[in-house]
């Protein structure tokens, strides 16, 4: 075991032993019903002989931060496909980590909910982030050059925040109703946009169990957030967008761009440019569809919970969300890429 790549987080969380096995929350079982029948298996479900074209790209060209930009009409074809593939396996290691964070979260969680119907789906939502982790990690040793980065900055403060706290519902907020959003629109655009056939069933194999784990904060969260004072609701907004901060912003590949051999002015300079196309040309559509999506899910996810307040709703438009950047679909906007 390398001890760069483990850290340890305290936590406090009161485990509540239930003992009453009546069904209190029908539509929580039939969740818990649905985890049962839909599980699958991520070495027999997915076809490892798969080969993976590098040359193709593992991502999308048109996700790299410097697509067509002069950085990118410098490099000849091998650099583009070693930064792609580079690229890519930062992207997918910050995946990785955040569903191995999700894991541990959801076991807190089965000791932490209260009541058997929400322990019994929490226990399927393990396995189910055990099994994101094993596929993702498997892609990166087997069909990605065998590098897994380190946790970005951010999504680490993000699990250290989430994986300390002692309330199960800002755990929930925070892992099934934010981070999870996030993830799945990444996920969804991988999915749609992937040059590499493997990588895209993979995506949307994880997809599938999503919906239930989105599910979990939408039958569970409304009832306890209507109990909550009004210093507790303050509690969960200011946590609230303290998470959407963090899983927005910081996520930077400067690793990658080292790697394929980018000097520390050349990358600096990429920075900058990142910041000026995500002000809305067109290199940058991905990264603005990419946010519509988890806008509109995250506005979604937030009114259906109870937690759309005025409040919360400065702290999104403080954040920079833009819910009618592109009207194209991803299928669309790829079909619009240069080849
Ligand atoms: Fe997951
Ligand atoms: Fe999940």
């Amino acid at each position: 075991m390398n001890v760069e790549t483990r850290h340890t987080i305290s936590s406090t969380v009161d485990t509540i032993y239930e003992r009453d096995y009546e069904i209190y929350a029908p539509d929580m079982r039939r969740l818990y019903e649905n985890a049962k029948r839909d599980q699958w298996n991520a070495s027999r479900d997915i076809e490892w002989n798969t080969p993976v074209d590098w040359e193709r790209g593992i991502f999308n060209n048109g996700l790299i931060d410097i697509f067509e930009s002069p950085y990118w009409e410098k490099l000849d074809a091998k650099r583009r496909t070693e930064l792609n593939v580079e690229f890519a396996s930062w992207r997918i290691s910050q995946l990785l980590h955040g569903e191995s964070g999700a894991m541990l979260a959801c076991s807190q969680l089965v000791q932490m909910v209260p009541n058997t119907d929400a322990k019994f789906f929490m226990s399927t939502q393990v396995v189910d982030e055990a099994r994101h982790a094993e596929v993702l990690a498997r892609y990166m040793k087997e069909k990605a050059g065998n590098k897994i980065y380190p946790m970005s900055k951010n999504l680490k403060t993000l699990f250290d925040q989430l994986l300390g706290c002692s309330q199960w519902y800002i755990k929930t907020i925070g892992l099934q109703l934010l981070a999870e959003t996030f993830a799945v629109s990444l996920f969804r655009m991988l999915a749609e946009s992937s040059p590499d056939p493997l990588l895209c069933t993979i995506c949307r194999r994880i997809l599938s169990d999503e919906s239930r784990h989105m599910g979990f904060s939408v039958l569970s969260l409304p009832e306890q957030i209507k109990e909550l004072s009004q210093a507790e609701l303050r509690e969960v907004e200011d946590f609230t967008k303290e998470m959407l901060k963090l899983v927005l912003t910081g996520q930077f590949p400067r690793a990658a761009y080292e790697a394929v051999g980018f000097s520390k002015a050349e990358i600096d300079g990429i920075q900058r440019y990142r910041v000026e196309a995500a002000k809305g040309t067109e290199q940058a559509l991905f990264r603005q569809l990419f946010r519509r999506d988890m806008h509109q899910q995250v506005v979604a996810n937030l009114a259906k919970v109870g937690l759309l307040s005025d409040r919360i709703k400065s702290h999104l438009s403080d954040l920079g969300f833009n819910p009618n950047a592109d009207g194209r679909s991803y299928n669309q906007v790829v079909a619009a890429l240069p080849a």
